[in-house]
C-alpha cells in the first residue's frame, strides 16, 4: 500500500472541498470503515511483529493527520456558513415591529390647537394650582353661590404669596379669561389649553383630572354669530366631515348669554351608522363675556364686546375615535392605546 500516495489523494480531495455533504463523502472515503487505510489495517495482522508496529506506526499517523484535516475542514465550513449570514431565509415568519405613536388626547389637542392656529388664534397658557379668586370670584362665583357646586374642587392647603386668596386646582380653564384681560388690551383671540382637576366621584364620564380649551375673542362688534360660524369652521376641520351646530340655552355666571353647543355628525356615507351619527352631541359651553369680567380687567364700559368657550378635549377624542369610558385615556392599560 502506497501510504505516501494516500496522503497526497486525500490531501488534495479536501482542498477542493467546499461543502459538508462532499466532506462526508471524503470522510468516508478516508476514514471509513472500508477506506483504504482501514483495509490497511486489519491486513496488519498477517506480518510480522516488527512489520507491524512499523507499519502500523505510520498508517496511525496517517489516520491522526486526516481526522485533523477533517476536524479543520469542518470548522472552516461551518464558520464560513456563520459568516455568510446575511443569507436571508424568507420563509422565516418576520418579525413585529412596534412603533410608537402619540396618545389620542395629545394628538386630538393638537388637530384643536392647529384649527384654531389657522383662524389667527393664539395659544396662551395658564396655572394649574391657581388662586380662588381668579378660579371663582373674578368669573362672578363669589363664596356662597350655588354655582359653585358645578365645580367640585381640590382645595390646595396653602394661600398665595400675600396670603390673600386660597389655592386650589383650576377646576376649568376659565379663570384665564380675567387673567389674560388683565395685562391684554383688544382686539385679540386667544386659546387657553390645559389640564383641570375636579373632586368628584369617577364614571364612565367623569374623571378627577381632564384636559380643556377656553377660547376668548375680545373686539368690536362681535357676537354669537361670529362665534357660530368660527366653531362651524374648527370643528369640521377636525372631524373632517360636515357638522351641524345648535346652541342651546344654559348659565355660566360669567358670561351672558350662555349658551351649550351640540354638534351632530353627518356620515360621510349611507353605511355610516355608527352611534355617533345623527344624534346630538354636548361639547362645550359658551357665552358671550359679561360686561363684569371687562370691568375687572379695567377696560373701557360698552367699548368691547366677546364671546368664551370651554372646550372639553377628552369629550372631543370619545366623539372622534369612539371611546366610551374617559378612564381609559389614563388608564395603565396598553391595549387601549394599541387601537389608536
Ligand atoms: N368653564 C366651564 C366649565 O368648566 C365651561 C365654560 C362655559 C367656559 C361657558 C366658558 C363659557 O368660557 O363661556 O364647565
Amino acid at each position: 500500500m502506497d501510504l505516501k500516495q494516500l496522503k497526497k489523494d486525500a490531501e488534495t480531495g479536501i482542498s477542493l472541498i467546499k461543502n459538508t455533504l462532499d466532506l462526508e463523502k471524503w470522510r468516508i472515503k478516508y476514514l471509513g470503515r472500508k477506506s483504504a487505510l482501514s483495509l490497511f489495517f486489519n491486513s496488519l495482522s498477517k506480518l510480522s511483529l516488527k512489520e507491524k508496529k512499523e507499519q502500523g506506526q505510520k498508517a496511525n499517523a496517517i489516520r491522526q493527520l486526516f481526522s485533523s484535516l477533517y476536524e479543520k475542514k469542518k470548522n472552516d465550513l461551518e464558520s464560513n456558513l456563520s459568516f455568510s449570514s446575511n443569507f436571508i431565509d424568507i420563509t422565516q415568519p418576520g418579525e413585529k415591529i412596534h412603533q410608537g405613536h402619540l396618545h389620542p388626547l395629545t394628538s386630538t389637542l393638537n388637530d384643536i390647537t392647529n384649527s384654531f392656529q389657522k383662524i389667527g388664534f393664539s395659544i396662551i397658557e395658564g396655572p394649574e394650582i391657581e388662586t380662588e379668586y381668579y378660579n371663582f370670584d373674578a368669573l362672578n362665583i363669589p363664596a356662597g353661590h350655588p354655582a359653585r357646586e358645578m365645580w367640585d374642587t381640590l382645595w390646595v392647603k396653602s394661600e398665595n404669596k400675600n396670603g390673600e386668596s386660597k389655592m386650589l386646582l383650576r377646576t376649568h380653564t376659565s379663570p384665564m379669561q380675567v387673567r389674560f384681560m388683565e395685562t391684554n388690551e383688544p382686539p385679540f383671540r386667544i386659546i387657553v389649553p390645559g389640564k383641570c382637576f375636579r373632586y368628584e366621584a369617577t364614571d364612565t364620564s367623569h374623571e378627577i383630572q381632564f384636559h380643556q380649551i377656553e377660547g376668548l375673542m375680545v373686539g368690536e362688534n362681535i357676537s354669537l354669530s361670529n362665534f357660530k360660524a368660527i366653531i362651524e369652521e374648527v370643528v369640521k376641520d377636525i372631524f373632517k366631515q360636515k357638522v351641524l351646530i345648535r346652541f342651546r340655552p344654559s348659565y355660566f355666571p360669567f358670561v351672558a348669554p350662555g349658551v351649550e353647543v351640540d354638534i351632530k355628525i353627518k356620515p360621510k356615507t349611507k353605511n355610516q351608522k355608527s352611534k355617533i351619527h345623527n344624534e346630538w352631541l354636548e361639547i362645550m359651553g359658551a357665552g358671550m363675556v359679561h360686561p363684569d369680567l371687562f370691568k375687572r380687567a379695567g377696560y373701557v364700559t360698552n367699548r368691547w364686546q366677546g364671546f368664551a368657550f370651554g372646550l372639553g378635549i377628552e369629550r372631543i377624542a370619545m366623539i372622534k375615535y369612539h371611546i366610551d369610558d374617559i378612564r381609559l385615556f389614563f388608564s395603565p392599560d396598553v391595549r387601549f392605546l394599541e387601537q389608536f
